[in-house]
């Protein structure tokens, strides 16, 4: 099965993301938890990547897609793969055409910006493993630490209000063309589009997946 996650920063392709890669066994693809793993490893990608993503602008096109490129090669992606946080331009999109990368589902998660800008306030990561939870609608068992290695979780550098603004503005401009792009090639090739409802509770957006993709 191969599935995109689209939305909004916020909008829960990581904690949904989590959820599918447990429950059909295939490889999560995000390009934010590579571009943060080439931060912490101090290489030239992650030293390029990091004052745009702090930013809360884009990495270029070319990169990106170079790096998914790569992922999709690797023999653990071959029965299927969830690409979360890409594509995420036009550009990055043609690209996978242009591959031959062909997608089964494309999920767009809706959810309001003032919902995000709030949730985001009250997101901690586990920097090791890219898991997510939220002080308040998804909780560590043990506040302040990774449910699976007890090590210690983060804020993110780009989840300050302002930041997450920026984030919001740069998504509606470059990444929300997508909507339509993938709409269209839903009627003209096997691709299903679904829209999902994100505001819901985190459960209830995972039951209503898990019965789609069954
Ligand atoms: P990336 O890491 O992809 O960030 P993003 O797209 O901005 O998305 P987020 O990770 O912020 O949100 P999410 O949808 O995963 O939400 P989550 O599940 O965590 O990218 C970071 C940066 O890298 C970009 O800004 C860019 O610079 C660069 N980059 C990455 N990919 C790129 C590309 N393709 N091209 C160019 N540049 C690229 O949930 C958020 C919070 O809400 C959590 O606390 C969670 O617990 C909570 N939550 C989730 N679901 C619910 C729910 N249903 N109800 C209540 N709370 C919920
Ligand atoms: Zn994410």
């Amino acid at each position: 099965m191969r599935i995109i996650l689209l939305g909004a920063p916020g909008a829960g392709k990581g904690t949904q993301a989590q959820f599918l890669m447990n429950t059909f066994g295939i490889p999560q693809i995000s390009t934010g938890d590579m571009l943060r793993s080439a931060i912490k490893s101090g290489s030239e990608l992650g030293k390029k990547a990091k004052q745009v993503m702090d930013a809360g602008q884009l990495v270029s096109d070319e990169i990106i897609i170079e790096l998914v490129k790569e992922r999709i090669a690797e023999p653990d992606c071959q029965n299927g793969f969830l690409l979360d946080g890409f594509p995420r331009t036009i550009p990055q999109a043609d690209a996978m055409l242009e591959h031959g990368i062909q997608v089964d589902y494309v999920l767009e998660f809706a959810v309001p910006d003032e919902v995000i800008v709030q949730r985001m306030s009250g997101r901690r990561v586990h920097p090791g493993s890219g898991r997510v939870y939220h002080v308040e609608h998804n909780p560590p068992k043990e506040e302040g630490k990774d449910d699976e290695t007890g090590e210690e979780l983060v804020i993110r550098p780009d989840d300050q209000e302002q930041t997450v603004r920026k984030r919001l503005a740069v998504y509606h401009e470059q990444t929300e063309p997508l909507v339509e792009y993938y709409q269209k090639l839903a009627e003209k090739t096997d691709t299903e589009y679904h829209k999902i409802d994100g505001t819901k509770p985190v459960e209830q957006v995972s039951k209503e997946l898990g019965e789609l993709l069954q």
